[in-house]
Order: structure tokens, then C-alpha cells, then sequence
């Protein structure tokens, strides 16, 4: 008896955390559930209220805020989830700056091109989503999530800069960061590329279209973009952009695929249809690891040789925010970037096994580790973790809500209907819903007491 009391009670606490491993992909309110798990690990590390803009503990930088909360942002629109909302709005409007613009002075050192781009993300995802900016934060004449990313927009091209390989913009903005002044890296120039094509969807506006297709041009003619492709880290002015980095990471390939589908859908023209698919055939180089982790997303540059730092160990949830987001522009992606979030997804969840270890204050048992390939938790825990698995698993409902709009349930009364190739795709993966899980274990834990009590 006293066994079957002990049992009861970690059966039914189990039940209340979803655990992140035992994600269902097609399964709506499992994956709200588990990214609810994801959201507390990621926002764990951020100590931002209503009322206080939030800093994340060293070594983590300024930009990884402002990519934390677009992350939040999205958390939000895809689960209905509002828990966070008056923190992100607080986060955000606390670091546009004087000119609403994301040039912040106290984050002088820590501010280059690609870092204000990140904040310029969020601010963009959040004009697309309509977010609610809420009134405390918005006196008259504070600009709307839209009118702040057009005045980021304004600061950023006025830095491009033809001194050297005939344009592009370089990584750092001031003087004293002297490291990056004269490295023209894709992260700064797909930045803009894609702050640029998001822009000219939300407005129509043919001034940013046309600066698309430009930084997209200089990018492709200097081979940070090869012809198969691949994107790469950067070029640099002191060889006039004769030679490329070729290192390569996920987001770098993200950035320019979303902003090609946003081109495609905006302009459709079919050039940019056939580069989002392009760039998509190359993202292939962040997948598939090993032969028993087909689909499985990795940090091509750093993960396998065990370097990545801090900052890369949250690329990968940029290359599943940028996926999902090309495949709603673009829905002719979507059922192969589905199949890569899937598979991709499942793995984070099993990854996002850890006990609650350093200082980590995610339920026991759904820390993340860094490595999804390895079938388990690697033991690397950290917020980039928590925010490339949260991503990657609320991306789920954007890409099954393409794959039901592009594939409507058949109408009630046609009840042969063959399912579509996507549908039945999906169906193969189907386990059991929330709810038919806690009936399971019930009648399970039922079983047993009438078992124990006879
Ligand atoms: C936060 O601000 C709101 C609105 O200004 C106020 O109602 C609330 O009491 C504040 N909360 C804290 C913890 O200061
Ligand atoms: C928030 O965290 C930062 C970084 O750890 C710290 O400097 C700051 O004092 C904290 N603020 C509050 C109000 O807890
Ligand atoms: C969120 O709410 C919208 C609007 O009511 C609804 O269409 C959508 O299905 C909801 N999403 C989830 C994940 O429950
Ligand atoms: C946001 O509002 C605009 C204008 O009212 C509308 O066209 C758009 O569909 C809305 N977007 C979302 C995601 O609700
Ligand atoms: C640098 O490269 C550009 C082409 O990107 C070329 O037009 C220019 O002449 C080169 N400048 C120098 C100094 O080599
Ligand atoms: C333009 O690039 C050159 C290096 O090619 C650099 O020295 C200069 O500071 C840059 N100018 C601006 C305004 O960023
Ligand atoms: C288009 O965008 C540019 C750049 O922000 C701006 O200067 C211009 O006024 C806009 N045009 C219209 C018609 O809104
Ligand atoms: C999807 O992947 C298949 C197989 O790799 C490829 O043939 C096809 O062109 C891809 N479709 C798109 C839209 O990228
Ligand atoms: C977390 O779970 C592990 C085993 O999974 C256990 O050893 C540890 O004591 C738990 N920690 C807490 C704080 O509950
Ligand atoms: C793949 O195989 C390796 C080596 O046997 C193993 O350590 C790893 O857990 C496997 N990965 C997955 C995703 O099962």
C-alpha cells in the first residue's frame, strides 16, 4: 500500500512537466506543453520584470537579450502562452536608445552591426505579430515596433561602406572595436539583407527591396555567398575582399534563406525562389552528423571539434526561427524544412533531459544540452541550449499551420479521403496526445491500487 501511495504521487508529478523527450511533433497541445518546459529553462536565465529591463548574467552579450526575447516573442504568438508578454515589451522598449533606433551608448563595446540586427529581429517580429506594445511603455509619440525598425534600418545603410570591395557593410560600428572595422562578416550583411526584405513586406516599400537585392548582389559577388550556395562567415577589406572565411554556421545560411523567401513572396520573381531553394539544398551541411542522426541539426563548425563558443551554442534555434519563418512566406519549403525540424526537434527534446545543474532553475530532468546528436543530454547546459531547443520545438505549430493551410482536412462529410503525402507523413510519427497520456497512466496507477488494495 505504502509502495502504491509512493508511486502514485511520481507517477502523477511526471505527468505534470511534460518532459521535453517525450515530444510528439504533430501533436498541438504536447508541443505547447513542452515548450512551456523550454521557455522556463530560457527564461530562467534572464531576470527581467514588468518593470526592469533584464540582463543576462556574463558572459553572455547584449545581442543575446534582444535575440532571447524575439525568441519569447515567438513563444508567445505560436502557444498563446502570454506569461512573458509585459517582460518582452519592457525588454525591448528598454533598449531602443535615445532615437529609437537600437544604437544604445551603455552598450557601446558590445554593439556591432549584426548586434543591433538581432534586436532589429525582434522588433520586426514583433510589427509582424502585432504584438501589443502596452500603454505604461508608450507615452505619445513613442514610436509603433514598425517605425523602430525603420529608423534601424535608416542608421544601418547610411554605414555602407564602398572604402574597399565596393560596399558592404563591416561587423563593428565604432572606432574602438577595432577588431571588426575592416571585416565585412554575413551576419552584418545578411542582417540587413534580411531586415531589408522583411521591411519591403511589411510596407511594400520598393526602396527596401531594392536595398535587398543590393546587399544580396555584393554579397553573392564577393563569394561570401559561393555558387552552390553555402554562406560564409565573412571577407575582409584588407585583401579587398579577395578572400573568404570559410568558416560556416547555421543562423549565417538562416538569415539569407528567410530573407530570399521574404524576396519571393514580396517581388515573385522567381530568382528568389529558386535562392531560398538554393539556400535551403545548402543547409544540408548543418544536418545529418552521423549515419544513425539523419535530420538531426548540428553546429557544422564547432560541435563535433567541441569549440563552440558560448555565442554558437544558440545558432541553431536562429537557423529553426529562420526556417519556420521562410517556410510561412515561402510554403513550397515547408515540407522539407519540416522534415529537418521534426526529426531535429525530437532529438532537442531528448537532449533537454539534464538534471537542474548549474544554477539552472529548469524542472529536473528538462535541462538542455548542447550536442542533439548524441541521443541524450550531453552534460553542456547553458542558455543557448534552452533557446535553440525552444525554438526549434514552438516552430513545430508554425510549420504544421503552413502544412494545414496547404492541405486542408477534407471536408466533414468525405470520409474516404486520402490522406496527403504530408499528412501521412506526419501521421507515421503520431504518439499520444497529453491527454490520453495522463488516462494511460491513470488507469496504469488504477490497476495497480486496486491490485495493491486486493
Ligand atoms: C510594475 O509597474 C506596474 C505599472 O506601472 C505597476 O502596477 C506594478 O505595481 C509594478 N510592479 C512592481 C513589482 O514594481
Ligand atoms: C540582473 O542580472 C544582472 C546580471 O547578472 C545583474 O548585474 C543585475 O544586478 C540583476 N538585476 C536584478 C534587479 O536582479
Ligand atoms: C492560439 O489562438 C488562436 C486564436 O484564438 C488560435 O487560432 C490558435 O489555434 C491558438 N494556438 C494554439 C497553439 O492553441
Ligand atoms: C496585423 O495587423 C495588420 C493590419 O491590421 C493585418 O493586416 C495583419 O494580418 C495582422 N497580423 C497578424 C499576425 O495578426
Ligand atoms: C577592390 O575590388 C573591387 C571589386 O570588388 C574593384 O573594383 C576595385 O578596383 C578593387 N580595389 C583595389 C584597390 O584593388
Ligand atoms: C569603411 O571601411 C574601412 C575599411 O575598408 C574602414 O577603415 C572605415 O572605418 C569604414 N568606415 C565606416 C564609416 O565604417
Ligand atoms: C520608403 O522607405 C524609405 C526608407 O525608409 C523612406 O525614405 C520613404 O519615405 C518610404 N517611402 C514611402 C512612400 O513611404
Ligand atoms: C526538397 O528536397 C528534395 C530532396 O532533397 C529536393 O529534390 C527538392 O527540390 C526540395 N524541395 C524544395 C522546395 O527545396
Ligand atoms: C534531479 O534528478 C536527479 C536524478 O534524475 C536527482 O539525482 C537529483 O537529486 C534531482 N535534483 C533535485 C534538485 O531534485
Ligand atoms: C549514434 O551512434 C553513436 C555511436 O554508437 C551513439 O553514441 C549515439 O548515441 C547515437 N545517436 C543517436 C541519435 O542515437
Amino acid at each position: 500500500m505504502l509502495f502504491n501511495v509512493a508511486l502514485l504521487a511520481a507517477v502523477v508529478a511526471a505527468a505534470d512537466t511534460i518532459m521535453p523527450a517525450d515530444l510528439v511533433v504533430d501533436d498541438t497541445a504536447n508541443i505547447v506543453a513542452v515548450a512551456k518546459t523550454l521557455a522556463s529553462g530560457a527564461m530562467s536565465y534572464y531576470n527581467g520584470t514588468a518593470n526592469y529591463s533584464g540582463t543576462l548574467p556574463a558572459p553572455y552579450y547584449w545581442w543575446e537579450s534582444g535575440a532571447l526575447l524575439g525568441a519569447m516573442l515567438d513563444y508567445s504568438y505560436y502557444t498563446n502562452d502570454t506569461t512573458y508578454d509585459e517582460i518582452i515589451a519592457t525588454g525591448i522598449m528598454d533598449n531602443v536608445g535615445p532615437d529609437n533606433d537600437f544604437i544604445v551608448p551603455a552598450q557601446e563595446l558590445d554593439e556591432g552591426n549584426d548586434d543591433q540586427a538581432f534586436w532589429v529581429f525582434t522588433a520586426l517580429t514583433a510589427a509582424e505579430h502585432n504584438f501589443t506594445q502596452p500603454a505604461a511603455l508608450t507615452p505619445a509619440g513613442v514610436p509603433t515596433w514598425l517605425d523602430i525598425s525603420i529608423n534601424a534600418w535608416n542608421n544601418m545603410v547610411a554605414r555602407w561602406n564602398t572604402t574597399m570591395c565596393s560596399g558592404g557593410f563591416t561587423w563593428q560600428i565604432y572606432a574602438n572595436n577595432f577588431n571588426g572595422l575592416d571585416y565585412k562578416n554575413s551576419a552584418s550583411n545578411g542582417g540587413i539583407f534580411l531586415i531589408s526584405a522583411r521591411l519591403a513586406l511589411l510596407t511594400g516599400n520598393k526602396t527596401y527591396v531594392d536595398w535587398a537585392t543590393k546587399i544580396w548582389d555584393w554579397t553573392d559577388a564577393v563569394g561570401i555567398i559561393d555558387s552552390h550556395y553555402n554562406v560564409f562567415d565573412g571577407t575582409d577589406s584588407a585583401t579587398n575582399c579577395t578572400q573568404i572565411n570559410p568558416l560556416s554556421f547555421s543562423y549565417q545560411n538562416g538569415i539569407f534563406l528567410y530573407g530570399a523567401a521574404a524576396m519571393a513572396k514580396q517581388t515573385g520573381d522567381a530568382v528568389w525562389k529558386t535562392r531560398a531553394e538554393g539556400l535551403l539544398g545548402a543547409a544540408a551541411l548543418f544536418f545529418s552528423p552521423e549515419k544513425n542522426a539523419t535530420n538531426i541539426m548540428w553546429e557544422h563548425a564547432c560541435e563535433g571539434v567541441g569549440t563552440c563558443t558560448k555565442d554558437m551554442k544558440a545558432f541553431k534555434g536562429f537557423l529553426s526561427r529562420f526556417m519556420y519563418s521562410a517556410a510561412k512566406v515561402m510554403p513550397s519549403l515547408a515540407p522539407n524544412i519540416t522534415a529537418y525540424m521534426q526529426t531535429s526537434a525530437k532529438a532537442a527534446g531528448k537532449a533537454c533531459s539534464g538534471p537542474n545543474i548549474d544554477g539552472a532553475p529548469s524542472a529536473n530532468g528538462t535541462t538542455c544540452g548542447q550536442k542533439w546528436y548524441v541521443g541524450g543530454f550531453d552534460g553542456s547546459v547553458g542558455l543557448g541550449q534552452e533557446m535553440c531547443a525552444l525554438e526549434t520545438v514552438h516552430g513545430l505549430i508554425a510549420l504544421n499551420d503552413v502544412l494545414a493551410a496547404a492541405n486542408p482536412p477534407p471536408a466533414a462529410t468525405t470520409t474516404t479521403a486520402a490522406p496527403s503525402p504530408s499528412a501521412s507523413k506526419k501521421s507515421g510519427a503520431a504518439g499520444l496526445a497529453p491527454l490520453d497520456l495522463r488516462w494511460t497512466i491513470l488507469s496504469i496507477v488504477c490497476a495497480l491500487f486496486v491490485w495493491g488494495m486486493a
